[in-house]
């Protein structure tokens, strides 16, 4: 069989042979946008496939919950968007029999050895912008197809993962993604579009949808409620009506036109330089079974939508929402994601009122208890560019883990990428030297560290990024 990324195929193969012969597995994936989608696209395959399984959600795969997996009773082990950087220690259960690994990841693998590992990193693509965890896992479904079943429709949920890992390069989908991107578009599960380039074209009203464009940068608009409400009022475009703002998605293409036409003059005029003006539009990923004007009906406010449940200890209703629920669970989602805003929001505001400390070679905050650990880094990211806090260098973010640990979460910038900086790197070894564990990609990536560890830490990775940098 070719399958959508020919490199894996073997892999895939091997796989899906071992799941077959299995009388039940368990299948164990992470808690982010990325894992639930993952976990999402296995359990659907594994279910067309008739293999009764079980899933669990774990935050971080360390030896005390690999012990716990190792402990339950399936003999085979599906892990999802994990499993490949723990491979040590999973390789040690198997040689003692404990159970038999499956791995559909995309992180980089331990030092050791097993059988059935399907990584893109294994077959020199790349994990961060090629492939992401659901990408593998809908690999393996494809793989995994009964005579008579067309898994193709998770493409879906793959691109959802994908986004929701920020793989995206020049803002679309690349390399094996891409693939997986056309198998979804062939069978009507998935819309591609150049469109404005900006979160929340859904479900934000239209002055929102451009003040907390951040990313774009457009002086006079972006973070600047009174300047994004008087750009609009300034168009000849019908931006409010019946007592309400519209979203972009209620506009026709020619009121988006005009939209993005005079945002584009607007940037020009403003000095933006072309290179980012570039950056205004980018590919689109749309679920046209979905209703338009719902959070499900756009890749990146999809994967919010998983971020708001499965980073809250709720990945149960993430998971229900991926596989279809869409009543009871994607009502709970929805209220989840308003406490989920509200936090981001919160986060980024104390980011930008306590400040960030400038090192020669990076900058950082520590928010203790302010701001929960597991949503640390995703207000890191969006912190890069706001008051304060610049973009010329790495962020570090620290959140209080437990009594004996703090969580550290790092975001960088591409351009930053392209001139060295490494933040896989960055995390492990730095927290390597205070006794502590991390890693992740170069982009972003994140560790734990001994609480009273900080400082020592922030010297440690400033000397690091220095010498990426330099
Ligand atoms: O576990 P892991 O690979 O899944 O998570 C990647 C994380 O990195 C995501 O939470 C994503 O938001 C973040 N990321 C980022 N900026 C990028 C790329 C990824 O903040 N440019
Ligand atoms: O939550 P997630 O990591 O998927 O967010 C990805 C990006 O989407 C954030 O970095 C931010 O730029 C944007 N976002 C936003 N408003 C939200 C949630 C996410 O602007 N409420
Ligand atoms: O937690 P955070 O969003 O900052 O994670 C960013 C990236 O770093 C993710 O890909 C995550 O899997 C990775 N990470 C890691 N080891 C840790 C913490 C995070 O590999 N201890
Ligand atoms: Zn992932």
């Amino acid at each position: 069989m070719a399958g959508p990324v020919p490199e894996l195929d073997a892999r895939a193969t091997a796989c899906a042979d071992r799941i077959r012969d299995a009388d039940r597995v368990l299948l164990a994936s992470h808690i982010d946008a990325d894992g639930l989608t993952s976990a999402a696209v296995a359990s659907s395959a594994l279910a067309r496939a008739d293999v009764p399984h079980d899933v669990v959600f774990k935050k971080q795969l360390d030896e005390t919950e690999i012990a716990s997996i190792a402990a339950r009773d399936e003999r085979v082990v599906l892990f999802t968007d994990f499993g490949s950087g723990q491979l040590d220690v999973i390789a040690e259960h198997e040689a003692n029999g404990d159970f038999v690994p499956i791995i559909a990841d995309h992180h980089q693998p331990a030092d050791a050895d097993t059988e059935f590992h399907l990584n893109p990193l294994l077959e020199g693509l790349n994990g961060a912008t090629e492939l992401s965890g659901a990408g593998a896992a809908y690999v393996l479904a494809r793989a995994l197809e009964p005579d008579g079943v067309d898994n193709r429709d998770l493409a879906a949920l793959a691109v959802v993962g994908a986004v929701g890992d920020m793989q995206e390069q020049s803002g679309e989908l690349v390399g094996a993604n891409a693939g997986i991107v056309e198998e979804g578009v062939a069978v009507g599960a998935l819309d591609t579009a150049k469109d404005l380039a900006v979160y929340g074209k859904q479900t934000r009203p239209l002055p929102k949808l451009l003040e907390y464009a951040s990313d774009l940068n457009i002086p006079g608009i972006s973070n600047d409620a009174r300047g994004a409400q008087s750009f609009l009022k300034g168009l000849d475009v019908e931006c409010y009506r019946d007592g309400d703002w519209r979203t972009w998605v209620d506009l026709s293409f020619e009121e988006r036109q005009t939209i993005t036409s005079a945002l584009i003059k607007h940037a020009i005029g403003r000095g933006v330089p072309s290179h980012r003006i570039d950056d205004l539009v980018s590919m689109a990923y749309t679920f046209p079974n979905e209703s338009t004007g719902t959070e499900l009906h756009d890749a990146s406010e999809f994967s919010t939508l998983l971020n708001a449940t499965a980073r809250y200890e709720r990945a149960d209703v993430g998971l229900a929402v991926c596989l279809g629920d869409r009543t009871g669970a994607l009502d709970r989602a929805r209220e989840l994601l308003r406490n989920h805003r509200r936090n981001l929001s919160e986060g980024v505001n104390f980011v930008e009122n306590e400040g960030v400390t400038y090192e020669e070679h990076l900058q950082w905050f520590d928010a203790d208890d302010r701001i929960r650990e597991t949503i640390v880094g995703i207000v890191a990211g969006m912190a890069l560019g706001a008051d304060g806090v610049a973009r010329d260098r790495p962020i570090l973010a620290f959140a209080n883990e437990d009594d004996e640990h703090v969580k550290v979460s790092s975001r960088g910038t591409h351009a930053l990428v392209r001139q060295g900086l490494d933040l896989s790197a960055v995390m492990q070894e730095a927290s390597r030297a205070v006794g502590g564990d991390g890693g992740g990609h170069d982009v972003a990536a994140g560790a734990t560290i001994p609480r009273g560890e900080r400082d020592a830490f922030v010297a440690e990775a400033d000397r690091i990024v220095g010498e990426q940098l330099g």
